[in-house]
């Protein structure tokens, strides 16, 4: 059995990128270890997590389509913490003794990559990464939109404007969260820029393979940041237009980086005194990861 083994699961896995974040920093940091995708379906979930144990994991990230399935099994059974509770989706799973852990660690991931985005360019006093108080717009309200808005919460803006196609389902996620959430109409969501301090797209609009997410920015502050936590393009339609009207932009594929920090951390430093805190992410990492989108 491998010394610290941990993977992927989901299903379909063949695209994901995880297992080359990880390998990367069990290279650079001189670590004994695997990380591997493991195809796990539907039906064959619990039977993955029940015997995560006796195969010898350390830990799993989870991916499409086992968040939610993961979160529920382990309430039930193990034990998740306060973030996923709330997101209400587990992407990382700790092993424990006999108990498997569950944890969410995307809400981190997009507010690390937000808040160095922010800093990056910026000196001195003006060096700021502080989302306090500001008002952020949140496109699109499914899974990923969860995450996102706990973690701005967590990070104390002071407001975020949420629209989606379907509006119950913003509505719902207002009502879950109980803060400061205005829904505003998909139709009329321009309406509202001049009032946004970070626009976020979560939908799949601007994915390859999708159509794009056609939005107006004229009316958007020209401080204000846009970002997209689509990776695939890295620069969807969305952000160039946003860099055509001058506007910060910052790519989804420093979310996908930093919520692997966490996880790299739960993995493998119980077992290994070389390495302590969060791996860093690097450009040498992210263009090691980008090679792989290519
Ligand atoms: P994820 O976990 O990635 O958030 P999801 O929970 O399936 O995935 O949510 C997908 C999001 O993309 C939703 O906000 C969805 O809008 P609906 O709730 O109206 O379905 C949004 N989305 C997907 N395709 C869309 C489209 N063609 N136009 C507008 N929004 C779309």
């Amino acid at each position: 059995m491998l010394k610290n083994n941990a993977c992927v699961i989901g299903y379909p896995i063949h695209h994901s990128l995880s297992p080359r974040i990880h390998s990367f920093w069990l290279n650079a940091y001189n670590i004994e270890g695997n990380y591997s995708r493991e195809e796990v379906r539907p039906d064959d979930l619990t039977m993955f997590l029940n015997t995560m144990v006796e195969k010898g994991f350390k830990g799993c990230n989870v991916t499409i389509p086992h968040k939610e399935k993961v979160k529920d099994f382990l309430e039930e059974h193990h034990w998740i913490d306060s973030a996923a509770r709330k997101i209400g989706a587990v992407n990382t799973i700790k092993v424990v003794g006999e108990q498997l852990q569950g944890f969410n660690t995307d809400f981190y991931g997009f507010m690390a990559s937000l808040k160095a985005g922010l800093a990056e360019g910026l000196e001195g006093e003006k060096k700021c990464d502080d989302l306090y108080g500001k008002k952020v717009m949140v496109i699109g309200a499914g899974g990923a939109a969860r995450g996102i808005i706990y973690g701005l919460f967590n990070d104390l803006v002071d407001k975020v404007i949420l629209t989606n196609r379907t509006q119950e389902k913003a509505d719902k996620l207002a009502a879950d969260f109980g803060q400061k959430i205005e829904v505003v109409p998909w139709e009329k969501k321009t309406d509202y820029l001049s009032d946004v301090d970070v626009l976020v797209n979560t939908t799949s609009l601007g994915m390859i393979g999708q159509p794009p997410l056609e939005m107006d920015l004229d009316g958007l502050l020209e401080t204000a940041v846009v970002t997209d936590i689509i990776f695939n393009p890295l620069h969807t339609e969305l952000l160039m237009d946003a860099r055509k009207n001058g506007h910060k932009i910052i790519d989804g594929l420093g979310m996908l980086l930093h919520q692997a920090a966490p996880a790299f951390k739960h993995f493998y430093d119980p077992e290994n005194e070389a390495f302590h805190g969060l791996p860093e992410v690097t450009d040498a990492l992210r263009n090691y990861v980008l090679e792989g989108l290519r």
